[in-house]
């Protein structure tokens, strides 16, 4: 494990918000184990980071990979004061914690609706939005009215040739973009900084719904958005207060989504 613990334990002191932070070298799940907390009556502010995960999740029962020393796999203990029906936006607040933390170090970042951390292939040759990949997930679990937990994952340090062949188009890393290893503690200590920040203002009543839907990089362009109920294509227009997806579709009428997955076409 290459996270030096005494570097982990300073963040606390730096960022006064973040009251304690565990570090493990691999666990099942980084939510979990903050769940467990949460349980123990652990307070707001508490983080869970491990250098690897066995059982890593991500949303709509996918699993996710977190190989170690090469990942985030970060998860936060937060009991809102905000009524429960706002609590949703807690992936609004991760997803632009995020977004913040990887531009931070140079790399331009965006958000695939909901809350995909997307980022480009490589730097400066203007690469189409349609060629970005997806190098981060938000996983919110809810548990009202105590608490929620809300778990980020960052590919840090993945090279292409441990990405299977047929996602290396869809998935990607910050190394792999920037062509450089980077500090996991710099993209650790930004996503920490940004969240505390981003989390003090909306628990204190803050909207942060504009400036989530500025971060989405597919708004005003042509969508495909599979349900369970099937496919659907129309222009992104915008979202609605509570993060759901407006669609217009080719026969006039607009369709909202609050969940699916959604692609960019062309
Ligand atoms: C997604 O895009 O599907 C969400 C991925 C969320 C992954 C993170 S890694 C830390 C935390 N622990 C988990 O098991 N999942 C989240």
């Amino acid at each position: 494990m290459d996270w030096d613990p005494e570097e982990v334990r300073q963040l606390t002191e730096e960022i006064p918000w973040i009251r304690d932070l565990y570090l493990y070298p691999e666990v099942g799940s980084t939510n979990d184990v903050a769940r467990d907390l949460g349980d123990m009556g652990a307070p707001e502010g508490v983080a869970v980071l491990a250098d690897a995960q066995t059982r890593g999740r991500g949303r709509a029962g996918r699993s996710w990979w977190t190989p170690p020393g090469r990942a985030i796999a970060l998860s936060l203990l937060v009991r809102p004061r905000r009524p429960v029906a706002d609590w949703p936006q807690l992936g609004m607040v991760a997803g632009l914690a995020a977004v913040e933390a990887v531009q931070g170090i140079g790399c331009p970042a965006g958000l695939k609706w909901p809350n995909d951390l997307m980022i480009p292939p490589v730097i400066g040759e203007g690469p189409s939005l349609t060629a970005w990949r997806k190098a981060g997930g938000i996983l919110v679990e809810s548990f009202p009215p105590a608490f929620a937990v809300i778990g980020i994952g960052i590919n840090v340090n993945i090279s292409p040739e441990e990405i299977p062949p047929d996602l290396r188009e869809i998935l990607g890393s910050l190394s792999q973009t920037l062509g450089r290893r980077i500090p996991r503690l710099a993209v650790l200590k930004g996503l920490l900084r940004a969240f505390a920040s981003l989390y003090l203002e909306w628990n204190a009543g803050a909207r942060l719904v504009e400036r989530w839907a500025a971060a989405l990089i597919m708004l005003g362009r042509p969508v495909r958005v599979l349900t369970p109920e099937g496919a659907c294509e129309g222009i992104a227009e915008g979202v609605d207060e509570g993060g759901g997806l407006r669609v217009r579709l080719p026969d006039g009428r607009e369709r909202r989504f609050h969940a699916g997955e959604v692609s960019l076409r062309g």
